[in-house]
């Protein structure tokens, strides 16, 4: 049973959030991309709690809605703060580094061969139908989502 308080952890990163009315990668996108991902985890055994994370984490400090192509690096810096000021109780150093990898480079590359990291990635990349993007399947890497992406599996939360 995990001892992170998930609650008090997104009110401290909603706190400081620079675009609290965005629909593009604000809190409601956090929320879709953490469903997404964790309907991929159940079909994959992917760590659901890196994937709760990831989703909270991995926007958390852009600084606009257009080009900001280091706010991967500093959603993982976050990442590291809270978990030096003990707010990522329990989570060991090596899935520590997991998170931070996958948050840290979620926006420059497509694919990677760690099953948390890629659940990671196409949750974030399966909310983008919302936007009407076509998903390509080649720029995803699990079989749940790939097959959303060929109309084989229904989008988890829709379109
Ligand atoms: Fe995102």
């Amino acid at each position: 049973m995990s001892r992170i308080d998930l609650g008090g952890l997104r009110d401290h990163v909603y706190r400081r959030f620079a675009l609290p009315d965005s629909a593009l990668h604000g809190p409601a996108h956090w929320e879709r991309v953490e469903a997404c991902g964790l309907f991929i985890a159940q079909r994959t055994g992917a760590d659901e709690e890196l994937i709760r994370l990831f989703a909270l984490f991995h926007d958390a400090c852009r600084e606009n809605d257009s080009r900001d192509p280091q706010h991967g690096p500093r959603g993982a810096a976050l990442v590291r703060e809270v978990h030096e000021a003990g707010l990522l109780p329990g989570l060991e150093r090596d899935r520590l580094e997991t998170l931070h990898f996958a948050i840290t480079h979620h926006t420059h590359t497509i694919h990677h061969p760690d099953p948390t990291i890629g659940a990671c990635w196409d949750a974030d990349r399966l909310d983008l139908v919302r936007f009407g993007i076509v998903l390509d399947p080649a720029l995803l890497n699990t079989e749940p989502a790939i097959l959303v992406a060929r109309g084989e599996l229904a989008h988890p939360v829709g379109a």
